[in-house]
């Protein structure tokens, strides 16, 4: 029996990807473990967007180190490393973790299974790092982790040249999937009994079918929610730039698309923006999001804000707070600007001391606070549909997602607790909502509801 064990770091895309990597190696007769001790194949797939994620797998690598070729158990080892930090440092890490026989970037899950094979031959160095074949949108079979919301890649890489990422280097070129291809995978979805999906790409908003059908996002977001059996769609992830009102219509017109948006600013400041070569200024950016606050439908907004890029003056961080205030985001993730290998903002002067990035990013949280918690009060007293995705134990209480992409936990009075013959996960239901706090609501249903 070949094992194998598998941990997953970084976004979605990365989490989605695992979930192929793991249904091609289950059809190539490996069985997945819980441990990497017991496993023959120990894989990371690795991510790269800040350096502390990047460095996060090498301490794992380290800490097998002394194992390299024999496990504890007398079987043989090998250690592998998918994804961002793999495409990246390429056959580096061979000199910096000498243990690992297997780098391999997610433009070649494809050919993993002959990978394998050349692994299994006894191969010390194998490697996938090219873009050039690019079949990694469609596995045999993809083993999901989760039985109600299933991912979806619509789109791969990315065509941007943001100053600071490296996406655009660990994931290659933008690439399109076909729309024939993302509709059939949806059927097959909601036939399998999932009502959720997540549309993903690194820039969705810049999707285009390469079929002759010629769908833009818009067309594919709302076909999407057209499928018989699905009850919500969401995407991520957007760039302003590309980001259309045609997106707004379709979400106005179609109940079953979420009404949340991931729109990510980065700075409130024009000036840093150009630095960043984002492409857009702040006021096309907000014109935006007036798109959302005029819309039919009550749009959550959530978005991403580096916080000490090179050269962020006070003045420039200003800009960002006062943005954030006039927003009112109902969610947000800020991150100290971290240097990464081949960007443009590696040349740049003025780096930011640590400290300082410290203290905008603390204050943006404590403003943020205040702000989500004043945006989820205003939902006490209305009830929410949400779509049931767990039970916590230790609170007594079932935990609800809005279509706003809200956690709801609640109580309810029918069923306190899942038993053995009954759960309300993958349910759903309307929940009135009682309490609310920065980053959650809590609500109730009486046994009347
Ligand atoms: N430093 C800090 N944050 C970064 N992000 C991307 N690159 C960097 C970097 N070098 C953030 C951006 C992006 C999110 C996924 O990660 O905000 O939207
Ligand atoms: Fe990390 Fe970006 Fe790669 Fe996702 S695409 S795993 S965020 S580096």
């Amino acid at each position: 029996m070949k094992t194998f064990y598998i941990e997953t770091f970084g976004c979605q895309m990365n989490a989605h990807d695992s979930e192929k990597v793991v249904g091609t190696l289950l059809t190539q007769g490996y069985t997945q473990v819980e441990t990497p001790a017991e496993a023959e194949l120990v894989l990371y797939n690795t991510c790269s967007i800040r350096d502390k994620a990047e460095q996060k797998v090498f301490h794992r690598l380290d800490q097998f180190k002394h194992e390299a070729g024999k496990g504890s158990n007398g079987k043989r080892k090998t250690y592998g490393v998918l994804g961002c930090v793999a495409q990246q440092e390429g056959e580096k890490i061979f000199e910096r973790a000498p243990h690992v026989s297997l780098v391999a970037g997610s433009a070649s899950y494809g050919r993993l299974p002959e990978l394998l094979v050349q692994l299994e031959k006894g191969d010390r160095r194998v490697t996938g790092l090219s873009f050039d074949r690019d079949d990694a949108f469609e596995t045999e079979f993809t083993r999901r982790t989760n039985p109600h919301r299933a991912y979806v890649t619509i789109i791969e890489g990315c065509d941007k040249s943001c100053a600071y990422c490296v996406v655009p280097f660990t994931r290659g070129p933008e690439r399109s999937r076909a729309s024939e291809s993302v509709m059939n995978e949806l059927e097959q979805l909601t036939g399998a009994g999932y009502t959720e999906v997540q549309l993903l790409g690194q820039n969705v908003n810049s999707y285009r079918d390469p079929s002759p059908a010629g769908w833009d996002f818009a067309t594919m977001l709302e076909r999407a929610g057209q499928v018989p059996g699905m009850r919500r769609v969401r995407f991520t992830t957007s760039h302003p730039r590309d980001f259309g009102k045609e997106i707004i219509n379709a979400i106005d017109r179609t109940e079953t698309l979420c009404n949340h948006v991931h729109l990510p600013v980065q700075s409130g400041s024009s000036d840093v923006l150009r630095r960043m070569d984002r492409q857009y200024t702040r006021d096309e950016y907000m014109r935006r999001i007036e798109w959302m606050k005029k819309a039919r439908r009550d749009i959550a907004i959530t978005t991403d804000i580096i916080v000490g890029f090179p050269g962020e003056t006070e003045r420039d961080f200003d800009d960002t707070l006062k943005l954030i205030d006039g927003v009112e985001y109902d969610a947000m993730f800020i991150f100290k600007y971290s240097k990464r290998p081949n960007t443009a903002a590696l040349a740049y002067e003025d780096h930011i001391p640590e400290e300082e990035k410290t203290r905008r990013l603390m204050e943006l949280q404590e403003r943020q606070r205040g702000i989500q918690l004043r945006r989820n009060a205003g939902y006490v007293g209305l009830t929410e549909h949400v779509l049931v995705e767990g039970y916590n134990q230790a609170t007594g209480q079932w935990i609800g997602r809005t279509s706003q992409h809200k956690t709801l936990n609640f109580i309810d009075a029918a069923l306190p607790a899942p038993s053995q013959e009954r759960t309300l996960v993958g349910e759903y239901l309307d929940v009135l909502v009682t309490r609310a706090s920065p980053n959650s609501l809590a609500g109730e249903r009486s046994a009347h509801v």
